[in-house]
């Protein structure tokens, strides 16, 4: 007996990996990048009104109208974008799944996809289920030159060829923490226009942006709209991670390819959960930009106890992930550590604070590029942020 080939090649995530050994070992949970409190109070208690108004039975297959309907208001509200309820947005569960419906929607076997790494796990699996070509390009750390990770312009033109069937984006970044500027998203345009390409653009975090940092919305860009397909989750912009209702939405030809994948993944998703998020989209901008604050105070106070722990962060501009330095750490011999994976099961199950390696997030080819960094979510409360810092302060570290 065996399972499938595309099966067996994809193993376990690294995410259930940490979890379950950050369960087994009581550490604080900084590896999987979900919230320990509650979205809105309201918003929960409008799911749960919904169940009890009887909303039990399966949503329409591409998603509630009233959902769809406040995805597009919330598209115009904050990016200026027209996008119709009816024939240009698939509601999905979670952004996940959207983005697997894309992928095996969009890409035949053989075709091109252009992703920056580190990247989403979930990616690579998509394109390889897909029979597509992963044609990486490599974000690269803050340098001299450079406050945020960068990419190099030649490398990204390189990964472009005749084949290049779509762009890969997430922006917010995730693990990075890199929001695309205006000039990368349209060196990234120009390139997709020359080459007659698309984009899929992951913009799950797309609330989760620190002044002075400002997301952009890929499918704005000139000539952009037309090869755009955007994917969005209520999961991060409402700590709802649970719930799993995502969306995609673009021009009514790409959403026909998820809308037909999605049909036979899951049909529709969950109905209750629709009708609390169509709520949730509709809070007023007040919300949004408490949640962006709340976060970067989350933000600042990890950074901190990383610091004094001897893990130095780099810049993080979105999302809710630091990625630490960690040559400077030290096991309890007094040696540096092989690798992110040592560290972080060190971390994990001697001080009790669980990090994820990133280089699970590279092609085998660059994983290289991740062994020298955790990474760490903090999207938590302040009391988990500070347990996790004075068990960090047990962590060894080089005198020198
Ligand atoms: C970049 C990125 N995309 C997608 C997802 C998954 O979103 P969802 O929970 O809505 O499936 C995550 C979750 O961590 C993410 O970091």
């Amino acid at each position: 007996m065996s399972i499938a080939a595309r099966a067996a090649s994809l193993g376990t995530t690294v995410f259930s990996e940490f979890t379950a050994l950050a369960q087994k070992s009581g550490a604080v949970n900084l590896g999987q990048g979900f919230p320990d409190f509650d979205g809105p109070a309201e918003i929960k208690e409008a799911a749960i009104a919904a169940i009890r108004a009887g909303e039990n039975q399966y949503a329409p297959g591409p998603g509630s109208l009233a959902l769809r309907t406040a995805i597009s208001e919330h598209a115009a509200r904050f990016y200026g974008q027209s996008l119709d309820p009816n024939s240009m947005i698939t509601v999905t569960s979670g952004a996940t799944e959207a983005l697997f419906d894309a992928l095996l929607g969009l890409v035949d076997p053989g075709d091109e996809v252009v992703v920056f790494e580190p990247f989403y796990d979930s990616y690579l699996a998509g394109i390889e289920m897909a029979g597509g070509v992963v044609r990486p390009v490599l974000l690269r750390p803050p340098d001299a030159t450079h406050e945020t990770f960068w990419f190099d312009a030649d490398e990204l033109r390189a990964a472009f060829s005749p084949r290049t069937k779509l762009v890969l984006l997430n922006t917010p970044h995730n693990p990075t923490g890199k929001v695309f500027t205006l000039a990368e998203l349209e060196l990234i345009a120009q390139l997709i226009e020359e080459h007659d390409a698309l984009a899929l653009v992951d913009e799950v975090y797309e609330h989760l942006v620190y002044a002075p940092a400002r997301h952009l919305r890929f499918a704005t860009l000139p000539g952009m709209h037309a090869r755009t397909l955007t994917i969005s989750s209520a999961g991060k912009s409402f700590s709802l991670t649970g719930w799993k209702i995502g969306w995609a939405m673009g021009p009514a030809e790409l959403r026909r390819g998820v809308q037909s994948v999605h049909q036979f993944v899951t049909f529709a998703s969950a109905a209750p959960f629709q009708t609390a998020v169509a709520a949730a989209l509709r809070l007023p901008d007040d919300y949004f930009a408490l949640v962006a604050r709340e976060f970067v105070a989350r933000r600042d106070r990890l950074a901190a106890a990383l610091a004094l722990a001897g893990l130095p962060t780099h810049r993080c501009d979105g999302a809710y992930f630091l990625l630490a330095d960690i040559s400077l750490a030290r096991d309890a011999n007094g040696a540096p550590f092989a690798d992110d994976f040592a560290f972080c099961r060190h971390l994990t199950e001697k001080i009790g604070v669980a990090a994820i390696p990133p280089s699970a997030f590279y092609t085998a080819a660059h994983a290289q590029a991740g062994r020298g960094l955790a990474r760490f979510a903090f999207c938590k409360r302040d009391a988990t942020l500070d347990e996790a810092g004075s068990r960090l302060a047990k962590l060894s570290r080089a005198t020198k």
